[in-house]
């Protein structure tokens, strides 16, 4: 039997925290994800849009970064998915994390080649599905969230996903904290992923204009753009933001060609005028940036002070259960 911090996720993903990195595009960088790794959690670099010699690049330097395990986030709507399942399993890629659709006719392949597998899942449906395929655990991850999103939320999502399947579970979308966390394990998560805290890092090459606009928002100041173009995703309420929905209402066309290449111009020009500065409602919990290392103890010890509290309060309901 595992305790509450050394579960199933540690051990299927040999890392000493189950905290795993977001992957994400353009921000994941060998830099962020190995400082990630060598911090005990499970860094991730996030392919997006490279082909697979980009990848190959990235994952020389996270080997030179770190000798501890890692992963690579794949996202299903990539022109170059085919060839970027192929490389991770030349390379012995130790994870890898699939977001943007249904990764089921790569997870055999993927497993035959000893690595583990972990679809993102947005509904309690596609994590049964995931499981019957031969997933080794699901992420699930709530509208909260950074990034391109789904529509129900963490607190519901996480509840329905740990009620539908036996696998383990990592809960993503609006965790910022150690007792965010805390929750999330109540609910019977055994792992949590983090993009937006992850970004405020001083491990993060994202521009410095990006780490400011998440540590100065509060937890209302996010937008969902793209909707109307069938691929919704969280935003920082910028002005570029505000005219994107604009356009979604005017013209679609125009909408859709101004998104494109617009997470670039945030994470790596920091643009002001012409970014998708996508970052998750807990941008509002995020007050400083940190280096990785101090994130991961600072939530490895709110988690511990969360369930303290908690047993502390079970205990005193012990006492009067026995008094009555
Ligand atoms: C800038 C950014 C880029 C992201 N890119 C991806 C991606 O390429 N693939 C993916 O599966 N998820 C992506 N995500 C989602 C994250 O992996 C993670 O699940 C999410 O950020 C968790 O929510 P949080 O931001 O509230 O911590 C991205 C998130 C952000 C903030």
């Amino acid at each position: 039997m595992g305790s509450l911090l050394k579960n199933r996720i540690c051990d299927l993903l040999n890392i000493e925290y189950p905290i795993l990195m977001g992957g994400m595009s353009w921000a994941g960088t060998p830099k962020l994800a190995s400082a990630v790794s060598n911090a005990g959690g499970l860094g991730i670099i996030g392919a997006g849009a490279m082909k697979a010699e980009h990848l190959k690049t990235a994952i020389d330097q996270i080997r030179l970064l770190t000798d501890k395990p890692f992963g690579v986030n794949i996202i299903l709507v990539s022109p170059s998915a085919d060839d970027l399942v192929d490389l991770v399993i030349q390379e012995h890629v130790p994870v890898v994390t699939f977001g943007a659709g249904n990764p089921s006719k790569y997870i055999e392949k993927l497993k035959n080649a000893g690595i583990k597998v972990i679809p993102i899942v947005a509904s309690d449906n596609m994590a049964r599905m995931m499981e019957r395929m031969g997933a080794d655990a699901v992420i699930a991850e709530g509208m909260e969230s950074g990034g391109h999103i789904g529509e129900v939320t963490t607190l519901v999502l996480v509840n329905a996903v740990c009620r539908a399947v036996k696998i383990p579970i990592v809960a993503a979308g609006g965790i910022a904290d150690g007792r965010a966390m805390a929750a999330m394990f109540a609910l019977g998560a055994e792992g949590i992923q983090m993009g937006t805290r992850f970004i405020a890092t001083k491990e993060a090459d994202t521009h410095e204009n990006f780490k400011n606009l998440i540590v100065k928002s509060n937890i209302r100041d996010t937008v969902i753009t793209g909707a109307r173009l069938g691929h919704p995703a969280r935003v920082i309420e910028t002005r570029f933001a505000k005219k994107v929905k604009e356009l979604e209402v005017t013209s679609l066309q125009e909408a859709e060609e101004i998104l494109v290449g617009s997470l670039r111009k945030a994470v790596v020009e920091g643009n002001l005028e012409e970014g998708s500065f996508m970052a998750g409602q807990c941008v509002g919990l995020i007050n400083s940036i940190k280096s990785v290392e101090e994130v991961m103890k600072d939530i490895i010890k709110e988690f511990n002070i969360a369930v303290a509290h908690l047993v502390e309060e079970a205990n005193k309901l012990k006492c009067l259960e026995v008094r009555i």
